[in-house]
């Protein structure tokens, strides 16, 4: 079938939003399409999207994208795309609402960000100050550490256990005074988790002993973790003060493009952080989507089975190598190759095989490298450049995990 430029557009004005830019698409190619409608912008155009040759395992993005309900959601939105989003529908609102109601909250309780990381940032702004400093464990996701520095607040760290999983014990003596704390499960880049119950005992104990410290718990890939010790903490701040959960439709619902995330708590602690969001700071197609998605749960199912799979094949593909990782609950793995090189080193020996893994992870960039998990084949084709890179190491164990 030949769908002309014109038939698309012409399908967005009769309202055939979805169905006409899938019709298009399919018939076009992406790449054209994208051309197409740069055309004539003086926008330099690009035939070929970003990442299209490269196995991109670098950012724990969820390779198959959106499901079909989300991008129908983002499709239909486009005739609206000259309305500011309180013209449009659904809202901000909407979606505030929806996410309340999954968890037996209410509107107030919810804050929507640009992705987390708005929440996450802002939690500094808000809570910290020159003299009310940071606590987390190290290493960790860093953008509460990123804010902070760039602010030049002060910063309070303490090591992860053996098996590389965040240690309470040691965080603990470091939070008296604390403006914010910050818990990342499952933990980026190690991909461990901590339970519900050592993690409410901890939120227990900082509450004793510094009241007003606020406990950031960030929850980006908890959909990924199968381990039942493991739930989210959103009911735990829904009830405690000075507790926020931050989740994302960055990873399990894969719309890191469209930066949709959220925080949730009692609406005392959510209050300040609304203060800091920019007005409509998330947009009518993230809107849209978030919606669609959350409507959507069986798709978040089959990703988690997928995800949980693949892991698992790339996992023992390492540890056949005789590479060990921390045990995965994310869609990412951290492991072992400082037997061979540093994280740096076997980053550039990949990349030249098209393969792009994570970022260093100091303090342990020298041994440790974090690998996302693509789709099957991509992990198949990866680790053989894994193969190819990495030199054999001595001993495998069983499961290949610490
Ligand atoms: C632990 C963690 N939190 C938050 C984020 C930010 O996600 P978002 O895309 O929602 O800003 C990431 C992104 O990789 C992450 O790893």
């Amino acid at each position: 079938m030949s769908v002309s430029r014109r038939g698309f557009l012409q399908g967005l004005r009769v309202g055939r939003t979805a169905e006409a830019a899938g019709a298009f698409m399919a018939a076009r190619g992406h790449e054209e399409h994208v051309a197409e409608l740069l055309q004539g912008s003086g926008t330099r155009t690009r035939l070929t999207p970003p990442g299209a040759n490269v196995i991109r395992i670098s950012s724990n993005e969820n390779p198959l994208g959106p499901g079909k309900a989300a991008i129908d959601a983002i499709l239909g939105k486009f005739p609206e795309a000259n309305r500011y989003p309180f013209n449009s529908s659904p809202l901000d609102a909407d979606l505030e609402i929806l996410i309340a109601k999954l968890n037996s909250a209410k509107r107030e309780n919810v804050v929507l960000g640009v992705g987390s990381q708005e929440i996450l940032r802002n939690a500094v702004r808000v809570w910290m100050s020159p003299t009310r400093h940071l606590v987390e464990p190290s290493p960790t996701y860093d953008i509460c550490n990123g804010q902070a520095r760039q602010l030049a607040f002060p910063i309070r760290t303490a090591p992860l256990d053996a098996k590389l999983r965040i240690d309470f014990a040691p965080l603990l003596p470091l939070v008296k005074g604390a403006g914010l704390v910050y818990i990342n499960n499952p933990n980026n880049p190690t991909a461990t988790v901590v339970s519900a119950k050592a993690l409410a005992d901890f939120v227990a104990e900082v509450r004793k002993t510094s009241p007003a410290t606020v406990v950031l718990i960030d929850e980006a890939y908890i959909d990924y973790a199968s381990d039942p010790s493991v739930q989210s903490a959103i009911p735990l701040a829904l009830s405690t003060p000075n507790v926020l959960v931050a989740r994302t439709f960055s990873k399990v619902y894969g719309m890191a493009g469209v930066r949709v995330g959220y925080g949730i708590g009692m609406a005392e602690t959510i209050k300040p952080l609304s203060r800091w969001r920019m007005p409509y700071n998330v947009n009518t197609f993230g809107v849209a989507a978030a919606i669609a998605s959350l409507k959507d749960p069986l798709h978040i199912k089959d990703e988690v089975a997928r995800n949980a799979k693949v892991r698992e094949f790339t996992v023992k593909a390492l540890a056949d190598l005789g590479y060990k990782s921390a045990e995965s609950q994310g869609n990412f793995i951290f492991t072992d190759i400082g037997k061979t090189m540093t994280a740096a080193q076997f980053r550039e020996a990949c990349a030249k095989q098209s393969v792009m893994v994570g970022r260093d992870f100091p303090p342990m960039e020298k041994q440790w490298a974090r690998i996302s998990i693509g789709t099957m084949e991509e992990m198949q084709k990866a680790t053989e450049v894994f193969r190819n890179v990495l030199k054999p190491a001595t001993a495998t164990t069983a499961g290949g995990k610490l």
